[in-house]
């Protein structure tokens, strides 16, 4: 007889993986199917997030990152260090080491919640009395039924229409967090977030790197503010951004990637580099679900509708994570898991949208929360605004990271705080007091009047929020 369970996970992203954790958690009987296969073909937990996204990229950018201050700001400190090199395979293997350890922990978080993984590839075989069936296809294939699905199959790299990537020459994410060697020409299509991370490592690695973006708008869902700075900043440590072009044809060899494209003023140029990045976004992951067994379908661009709740249209099904609208963030589709298995355990949570935070983990880091200059002139809305730089923060000069600021909008009347835009070292860690602040309406003098340690780089927080009320204290 067919297992059966109240709740089957497809995909252990973090977004699945958390559902499944949380649904265990509240004492619901859990499966998780998941069919990852890592190069070496083992069978592995995770998702894109733990073996070739979030993960993995952070590696390479920490190692990246030592390797440019010992060869570049240590001297600033009275720190001489003659004839540094790089180890690439070295790099790799801690990069792997790391991935490997945090899938095992998804492994051991399986066993401690009693969470049955079914290894394969799960689809939608229709539905009977007890649930809906799910295949799972793999070394031991079997059918199980559940009385609550929650889909979190994730995402993809999107391609480039005819161009093969085969993640040696021509990459993808997956390609370029693999590279066993540093390519001496390196180019980048997309200046997205992938674009910029990984044109980063391999730039502070040695690669000259040029960066083909087609919008005329550097990181256009950033704050203008903050893009502007960025785009200095990125391009002064050597990265080559062109924005506004237009790619044209791209012959790949066995050797490297000739590349034609248009400059915005309409100058035609080509370029020739040893490998290539296409990182120009992502499609969610549906192929092979059968989602028409049970009467889904996705919508025009792929992605699974669903409510505010992550309900599809079918009760008893739902979707979380890259699948489904929204930013593609990992901690936006945990919190999804997590308020999913809590609905069919028979809570009322919720999330709220607006307070999701971002973080691009380029040096400096950059991290928002909330709504952005620009989008609240657009929505006409009356704001006060507030900066700090951190060349006045008496830890990031010790630091010696005096790039960026933190820029906070508040309410013109209310004066609660609309939205936080920071650039600058550790952005990843002091977004979270924004985020904070904003799930529960603080106002920017709620921020200005609690106590901060000094030094720290969260009094650069506590000094843009006070810059509101024109009283900054050390500026
Ligand atoms: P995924 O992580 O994509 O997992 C889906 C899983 O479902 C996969 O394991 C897949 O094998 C499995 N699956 C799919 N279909 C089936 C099926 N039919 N049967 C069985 N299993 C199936 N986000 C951040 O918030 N911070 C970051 O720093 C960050 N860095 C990133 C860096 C890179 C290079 C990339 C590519 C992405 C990064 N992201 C980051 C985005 C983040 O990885 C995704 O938002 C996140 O992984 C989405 O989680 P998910 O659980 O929805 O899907
Ligand atoms: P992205 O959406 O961030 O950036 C893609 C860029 O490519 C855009 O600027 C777009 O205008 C450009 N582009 C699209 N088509 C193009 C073309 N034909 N020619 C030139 N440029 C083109 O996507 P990216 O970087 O691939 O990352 C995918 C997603 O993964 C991100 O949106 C994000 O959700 C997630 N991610 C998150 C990270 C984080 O949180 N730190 C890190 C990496 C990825």
């Amino acid at each position: 007889m067919a297992q059966s369970y109240d709740v089957v996970v497809i995909g252990s992203g973090p977004a699945g993986y958390i559902a499944a954790v949380r649904a265990a958690q509240l004492g619901l009987k859990t499966a998780c199917v998941e069919k990852w296969r890592n190069p070496n073909g083992e069978m592995a937990l995770g998702g894109t997030c733990l073996n070739v996204g979030c993960i993995p990229s952070k590696a390479l950018l920490a190692s990246s990152e030592e390797f440019e201050k010992i060869q570049h700001h240590a001297d600033v400190h009275g720190i001489t260090v003659k004839g540094a090199s790089m180890d690439i395979k070295k790099m790799l293997k801690r990069k792997e080491g790391i991935v490997s350890k945090m899938s095992k922990g998804i492994e051991f978080l399986f066993r401690k919640n009693k969470i049955t993984w079914l290894k394969g590839h799960g689809q939608f075989s229709g539905r009977n009395d007890a649930g809906f069936l799910i295949d799972v296809v793999g070394d031991a294939p079997e059918t199980v039924v559940a009385k609550h699905v929650i889909i979190a199959t994730g995402s993809k790299a999107r391609h480039l229409p005819g161009l093969k990537v085969d993640n040696k020459i021509v990459c993808d994410n997956e390609g370029a967090l693999a590279f066993d060697s540093v390519p001496a020409k390196l180019g980048v299509i997309g200046a997205g977030v992938i674009g910029l991370e990984l044109g980063s490592v391999w730039r502070r690695l040695g690669s000259e790197v040029t960066v083909l973006e087609a919008l005329p708008t550097f990181l256009a869902a950033c704050d203008d503010a903050v893009s502007k700075e960025a785009f200095k900043l990125f391009s002064n440590q050597g990265l080559d951004i062109h924005l506004g072009v237009k790619i044209g044809d791209i012959k790949p060899s066995a050797k490297g990637v000739k590349l034609a494209y248009t400059e915005a003023d309409g100058v035609a140029k080509t370029l020739d580099v040893d490998r290539l990045i296409v990182s120009i976004g992502r499609v969610p992951n549906t192929e092979g679900l059968a989602l028409d067994q049970v009467g889904l379908a996705t919508d025009e661009r792929g992605f699974i509708p669903v409510n505010d709740h992550c309900a599809t249209a079918v009760p008893g099904i739902y979707a979380v994570g890259d699948v489904v609208r929204g930013p593609m963030l990992a901690h936006k589709g945990e919190d999804e898991g997590v308020m999913v298995a809590e609905i069919i355990a028979g809570q009322k949570p919720h999330i709220d949208y607006d307070c999701i935070p971002w973080v691009i983990y380029t040096s400096p880091e950059i991290a928002w929360v909330g709504r952005t200059e620009q989008q609240l002139v657009a929505e006409g809305r009356k704001y006060k605004s507030g900066q700090f730089p951190f060349a006045a923060n008496g830890r990031a000069l010790g630091m010696d990271s005096p790039d960026g600021f933190v820029k906070v909008l508040a309410d013109e009347e209310t004066e609660q705080i609309l939205g936080v835009h920071i650039i600058g070292m550790a952005a990843s860690d002091l977004i979270a007091e924004a985020a904070v602040a904003m799930e529960f309406k603080a106002s920017a003098e709620d921020i200005g009047r609690i106590c901060h340690p000094h030094p720290s780089l969260s009094e650069a927080m506590r000094e843009a929020s006070l810059a509101i009320y024109k009283r900054a204290l050390n500026m």
